[in-house]
C-alpha cells in the first residue's frame, strides 16, 4: 500500500501507553497500512505521553478537569482529532465514559481494546472476575465503540488460559501480551477495509483458517 494511502489514526489513552506503543510500533513498518498522527491523554501525568513523543508522533493533553463539563471536554478532544486530520480513533486505556455525541461523530471509525472476552466481563477489574467466575479462557476483544460501555461490534479477540496459580497480576500480563499482538492485528484489517459492519455486527473480508484450538487445562499427552 501506497504510504499516501495509510490511514490516519489518532490514540487516546489516560495512562501507561503499552497498547499505544505496540499501535505506533506496528505503524513504523511502512507496509502497515495506517499511521498513528496524534496521541492525546485526557491526564498530563499519563506515562504513555513521553513513549509517544521519543517515537516522534505528536502528544496533546485534554484534560478533563479543566473544563467545565463533559461537553467542554469532548469538543475539544474532537476538535484535536479533527486538526490532525485523523480518519480513525483508537482508545487504548482511555478512562473516560463518552457521550453518545462523540461517539455518533466517529460512528464505525472508533476501537477500543477490553481486556476480556466480551460480552463477559464488561467495566473494570476484569482479570479480578474472571479468576472469581473460576473461567478456564480468559482473553481480550478489540470492538467498535458504541455508546453502551463495551458492547460495540467485535473485530477480534485473542484468548489464553487461567492457570491454576493465577494471580489478577500474572492474567493480566498475559493477557496484555496478547492485546499488544490483537491491536495492531484489529486496526490493520480496518485499515485495509476488510471489516464491514452489517446489522451491528461486524464482517470480516477474505480467507480466514481455523487455527488451533484453545484448550485449558491443554490435556497432558497421555490423555489426549
Ligand atoms: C489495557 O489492559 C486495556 O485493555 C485496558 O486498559 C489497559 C491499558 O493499558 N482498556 P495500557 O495503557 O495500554 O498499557
Amino acid at each position: 500500500m501506497a504510504a499516501s494511502h495509510r490511514r490516519r489514526v489518532g490514540v487516546l489513552i489516560s495512562g501507561r501507553g503499552s497498547n499505544m506503543a505496540s499501535l505506533i510500533e506496528a505503524a513504523a513498518h511502512p507496509t502497515y497500512p495506517a499511521e498513528i498522527v496524534v496521541v492525546i491523554s485526557n491526564r498530563p501525568e499519563a506515562g504513555g505521553l513521553a513513549r509517544a513523543a521519543a517515537a516522534g508522533i505528536p502528544t496533546i493533553v485534554v484534560d478533563h478537569t479543566a473544563h467545565a463539563d463533559r461537553e467542554a471536554f469532548e469538543r475539544e478532544l474532537h476538535a484535536a482529532l479533527v486538526a490532525h486530520r485523523a480518519e480513525l480513533v483508537c482508545l487504548a486505556g482511555f478512562m473516560r465514559l463518552l457521550t453518545p455525541w462523540l461517539i455518533g461523530n466517529w460512528e464505525g471509525r472508533m476501537l477500543n481494546i477490553h481486556p476480556s472476552l466480551l460480552p463477559l466481563f464488561k467495566g473494570l477489574h476484569t482479570h479480578r472476575r474472571a479468576l472469581e467466575a473460576g473461567v478456564r479462557i480468559h482473553g481480550c476483544t478489540v470492538h467498535y465503540v458504541v455508546p453502551e460501555v463495551d458492547s460495540g461490534p467485535i473485530i477480534a479477540q485473542a484468548a489464553v488460559p487461567v492457570l491454576p496459580n493465577d494471580t489478577e497480576e500474572a492474567l493480566a500480563a498475559r493477557v496484555l501480551r496478547q492485546e499488544h499482538a490483537l491491536y495492531p492485528l484489529a486496526l490493520s484489517l480496518v485499515a485495509q477495509g476488510r471489516v464491514r459492519l452489517a446489522d451491528g455486527r461486524v464482517r470480516l473480508e477474505g480467507a480466514w483458517d481455523e487455527g488451533s484450538a484453545l484448550i485449558a487445562p491443554r490435556p497432558a499427552a497421555r490423555e489426549r
